[in-house]
């Protein structure tokens, strides 16, 4: 197959059988990992970026920011370099040093704001950067993830359509949430084409997305220290808050039951699939979303040392 420009290589139809995480069901888990940008913000991206565009607010020559854990920060870089736009990027200390690397090596600046917030986290203080960089030069373009419905848009129009149509069938979706935009996305049209889906949010402990009371939090990715104003509360017809050390223990079971290596928000949605285990009634047909793979966390995640400083011994 040809592409004419990378940002055009989505993988969304992708999915591997985990047989034993859900005895007597069938656990689908939907791989979103394996696109030139390594993750399930490549869609994200260029929704946004094409949103921009057809509005007329992104021209030639323009320089973009947004804030990013990381994988949206990717993904931009790369279509920014593609399409010819400058881009920043401001990110926190949890963002993975490859992960900025890579942002570097297309081309992008990156700004890493190290501000804690009221919260326990750093997006409150990455977007308040941004609004003093978009003030004092207009002509930047903030895309705003966390509020441009052009985000979940992107999920409800491909990777929910692309679920439904692999998996025919879906008795419960288990799906993370930070901007919220795949929650939001994929259960809004689910709740359209297929009713009867169960949805389960995920959600990490010590994040206020779903209400809970703020903490610290070292996975990037899932979580935030402020409420998106995307988010739909209403859409979930379950939540599951999972700890770090939860999360963690999933991913390092699968790379030795099942031989992949997941990132750690991935972790967090089998942990909470987990927990439901015995609730599912047999033949239930259960889908999952990966929104990355393993090997931008071998420094955390996978890493014994690590794991032993900032969560202690995995039980
Ligand atoms: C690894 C990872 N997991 C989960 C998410 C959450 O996805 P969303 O922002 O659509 O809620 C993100 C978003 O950046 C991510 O990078």
């Amino acid at each position: 197959m040809i592409y004419e420009h990378t940002y055009e290589m989505v993988t969304d139809d992708l999915f591997v059988r985990l047989p034993r995480m859900a005895p007597g069901c069938e656990v689908f888990l939907k791989i979103e990992g394996l696109n030139p940008a390594g993750s399930v913000k490549l869609k994200t991206a260029l929704s946004l970026v094409e949103d921009a565009e057809h509005r007329g607010v992104l021209t030639p020559g323009a320089r973009v920011i947004e804030s990013s854990s990381g994988n949206l920060g990717i993904a931009l870089s790369s279509i920014c370099a593609t399409k010819g736009y400058a881009f920043t990027c401001v990110v926190d200390p949890n963002t993975n040093a490859t992960s900025m690397d890579h942002m570097r090596a297309l081309g992008a600046e990156v700004v890493v704001v190290d501000t804690v917030d009221a919260n326990g986290g750093f997006l409150q203080s990455r977007i308040a950067h941004i609004r003093r960089r978009v003030e004092a030069d207009p002509a930047m373009v903030w895309l705003n993830q966390y509020a441009n419905p052009a985000n979940p848009h992107a999920h409800y129009a491909q990777t929910a359509s692309t679920l439904l149509k692999e998996l025919q069938h879906i008795d419960y979706l288990f799906v993370g949430a930070g901007s919220t935009g795949t929650f939001v996305g994929c259960s809004r049209y689910l709740r359209e084409f297929s009713p009867e889906t169960r949805i389960v949010a995920v959600d990490a402990v010590g994040s206020v997305i779903f209400g809970a009371p703020p903490g610290p939090r070292l996975i990037p990715g899932i979580g935030a220290s402020r409420i998106p104003e995307l988010f739909e509360p209403g859409l979930a017809d379950d939540v599951v808050l999972v700890a770090e050390e939860d999360a963690v223990r999933e991913c390092r079971l699968l790379a030795r039951t099942h031989g992949l290596l997941v990132g750690g928000s991935t972790g967090s949605v089998l942990a909470a699939i987990r927990r439901y285990a015995d609730g599912f009634p047999a033949g239930s047909r259960i889908a999952a979303i990966s929104p990355d793979l393993g090997e931008r966390y071998l420094g955390t995640v996978y890493n014994d040392a690590w794991v032993k400083e900032h969560l202690g011994a995995l039980a």
